[in-house]
């Protein structure tokens, strides 16, 4: 079966993005940069944390934008504290009619509350060459098991973690003295190009999704490959 996430007609009114996120904020603040220099169509209508003094949170602030902070411990105890956190979360969402929902080092594993509201609808930004390496640590991983190359990929979110359909990747190489920090710093750069670009694609409504394949219409062939080392 053949799906489209998202219009096909050329749309006039910005589309509606909320970002998810825990911690510092830099794939957060690329999409802000992107939208504010005019190469992504879209608005940033909900900033949502998990932690109360995010960095992120203090960067939307300082763009003028809805910032919430959803306390987990209102939720802790409960049975289904995850999916009760997460039925917050959707209302927050629903309320500001959010279309796209990113998540940027977003800290909590999400629930089929959110996945089932947004099928192919919400993307996820992870520093390694999926299916490889997902989890936490990735750029220490990828370099302990030898990989000549690392990157980063911005897929849909599914149920599973870091599992969902590919819709960008880039790739970098891994240097002979290349610490954990100082790879993640690289990949780090290219997250914060593909990320608008994903975003981007999206609002232009040209992601595909077959099965767990996306294609990008009227995309660019593929360029050459990258080998490493070169
Ligand atoms: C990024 O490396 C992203 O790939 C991962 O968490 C990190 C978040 O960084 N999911 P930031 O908060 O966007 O700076």
């Amino acid at each position: 079966m053949v799906h489209w996430w998202s219009m096909l007609i050329k749309r006039t009114d910005p589309l509606r993005v909320a970002v998810l996120a825990s911690g510092r904020g830099s794939n957060l603040q690329a999409v802000i940069d992107a939208i504010e220099a005019g190469t992504v169509q879209a608005k940033i209508v909900a900033v949502i944390s998990n932690k109360k003094n995010s960095p992120a949170l203090e960067r939307a602030c300082r763009h003028g934008l809805a910032g919430f902070f959803v306390d987990p411990k209102l939720h802790a105890g409960k049975p289904d504290s995850r999916e009760s956190y997460d039925r917050e979360l959707l209302s927050v969402l629903r309320e500001h009619d959010v279309e796209l929902v990113l998540l940027a080092g977003y800290m909590k594993i999400v629930t089929t509350v959110l996945v089932d509201a947004f099928v192919n609808r919400m993307m996820n930004i992870h520093p390694s060459l999926l299916p490889s390496f997902p989890g936490l640590d990735v750029q220490r991983k990828a370099i302990d098991w030898g990989c000549k190359l690392a990157g980063c990929t911005v897929h849909f979110v599914t149920e599973g973690v870091d599992e969902g359909p590919i819709i960008l990747q880039a790739a970098v190489p891994i240097l002979d003295d290349d610490s954990a920090d100082s790879l993640a710093a690289r990949i780090l750069v290219q997250e914060h190009k593909i990320y608008p670009r994903a975003v981007q694609l999206f609002a232009e409504g040209r992601l595909r999704v077959e099965g767990r394949r996306v294609f990008i219409e009227q995309g660019k062939p593929a360029g050459e490959a990258v080998i490493s080392p070169s």
